[in-house]
């Protein structure tokens, strides 16, 4: 599902002493930045929350225009006023632009001025600091979500160190692959210039730049002090014919160190696709096709024909599966399946398909899997019956409008701010759109933050 985000502000003459504005519940969290580089690249980072209205190394949230925040900070017995333009690149990665921390303005209005110019980057007129956060914590002092890496399957590689005189792996002969868990990278450097050595990455987002470019951060989750970069920023690019991908990894923590495309780059790798093994002959030439309603693209499921790519959730397996079978049992909604994960294990097994309303599908998988169809895979007691049990996916290429699920207006208070009330309501002129307002309680005409969601 896509958010819309609109936040429109009154100011609250009860907060303003406060706080005026807020940081949505998704940029909560506690955050590092890199904060500076030795000679010989090792990074060091400091720690940033952002809680529901402060930075608190920066300052409390004061106004907000658009995607522009002017923090106040009076920690130094003056009122200090600096504009960030904040960025969400994923979920667990923040980008904040500001003029520098160093400078500040006595006044809102200076501040405002220097505010990265709201029609986008390419207007601005002075140089921008860069900040790019990552997140290390969730606000309610939980892991941060896992995300899927966008990279998926079995490759050998090449790797070059830039600025080294020597090509260190000039031979495909390291590994990479995304298994067991599509949130992590795993690389197995074997037969270079150096020791034979192993580093997981986890996924901690990707995102397109400017051009088209595809970034992806991750997070060295090697132990150890003698790590030079626990946090890195790359560029990828798959050729869609070959399926052969190229990366290149800035130096630091940041996108830009010596990071200019995805074949130049501080160090640049070349991955090649281990080739597939065939499918076997009765998958391939089955005449069975997942239903109409269920094609196309949906959040983490891409339907085509007889052909569908799963992301899983729960086990992050990346599956590509083809269906062998017609639809069986009661609805017709089940399927007999041949599945592939990303480590490139095949089973047959059975899947169970269900739409519950024009763009959303629930499915489940059987707990039964074999080298050999069995239509007891497909019997109800071989799936897990608990309400936990379906996936729930929304269509993203939606065709078809839905009417809005909840109409009316509901009203109630936010479970971690009693001050706080919400109002959910849908206006059935304008059916897609559900309307989210925050306001104080005590005094209704004033509206803190309002979301759309669609
Ligand atoms: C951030 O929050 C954590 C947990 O509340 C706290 O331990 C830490 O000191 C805070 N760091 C900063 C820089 O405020
Ligand atoms: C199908 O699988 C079930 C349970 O795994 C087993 O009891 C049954 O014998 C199998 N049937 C065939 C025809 O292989």
């Amino acid at each position: 599902m896509s958010f819309l985000l609109l936040i429109l502000l009154i100011t609250g003459t009860f907060f303003q002493c406060v706080a005026s504005c807020f940081f949505a519940p998704e940029l909560q969290g506690e955050f590092v930045m890199q904060s500076s580089v030795s000679a010989e690249q090792y990074v060091q980072y400091s720690q940033v929350n952002i809680t529901s209205n402060s930075i608190p190394i920066w300052g409390v949230c004061h106004k907000r225009i658009k995607n522009n925040v002017i923090l106040m900070d009076n920690s130094g017995g003056e009122n200090c006023f600096r504009c960030f333009h904040l960025s969400m690149h994923s979920i667990n990665v923040l980008q904040i632009r500001t003029e520098g921390l160093d400078k500040c303005y006595f006044t809102e209005e200076r501040a405002e001025q220097a505010c990265p110019d709201p029609r986008g980057p390419d207007s601005v007129i002075k140089p921008l600091q860069e900040i790019l956060l990552f997140k290390t914590r969730q606000i309610t002092g939980e892991e941060i979500t896992q995300e899927f890496c966008p990279i998926s399957g079995q490759f050998t590689f090449t790797y070059n160190l830039v600025e080294a005189n020597s090509y260190e792996c000039p031979h495909s002969t390291s590994q990479f692959n995304n298994c067991p868990s599509g949130s992590e990278l795993n690389l197995k450097f074997r037969r270079c210039a150096f020791d034979d050595h192993d580093i997981t990455f986890q996924c901690l987002g990707h995102w397109a730049g400017q051009g088209g470019q595809r970034y992806l951060a991750l997070m060295d989750k090697r132990q150890g002090s003698e790590l030079k970069q626990r946090y890195r920023c790359a560029l990828y690019e798959e050729d869609p014919r070959t399926g052969v991908i190229r990366m290149a990894f800035s130096g630091d923590s940041t996108c830009i160190t010596g990071l200019i495309s995805a074949t130049r780059g501080h160090e640049t790798m070349v991955l090649n696709p281990v080739p597939k093994t065939r499918w076997p002959d009765a998958v391939e030439q089955s005449s069975c096709s997942f239903p109409r309603w269920a094609q196309g693209h949906w959040e983490n499921l891409q339907v085509n024909g007889n052909q569908l790519t799963y992301r899983d959730q729960k086990s992050f397996s990346v599956s590509t599966i083809k269906c062998v079978g017609p639809a069986m049992g009661e609805n017709r909604e089940k399927f007999g399946i041949y599945t592939r994960n990303q480590c490139g294990e095949d089973r047959y097994s059975c899947m169970w398909m269900t739409r519950r309303a024009n763009n959303v599908m629930e499915l489940k998988m059987s707990r039964i899997t074999s080298d050999r169809f069995n239509a007891s895979m497909c019997l109800d007691y071989a799936f897990d019956n608990s309400i936990n049990g379906w996936q729930t996916h929304g269509k993203i290429d939606i065709i078809q409008e839905s009417p809005c699920p909840i109409s009316g207006e509901f009203l109630g208070s936010l479970p971690d701010n009693d001050r706080l009330c919400a109002r959910l309501y849908s206006d059935c002129n304008n059916p897609e759109i559900m309307f989210f307002t925050v306001y104080d309680c005590t005094m209704t005409a004033d509206v803190f933050e309002g979301k759309q969601s669609q």
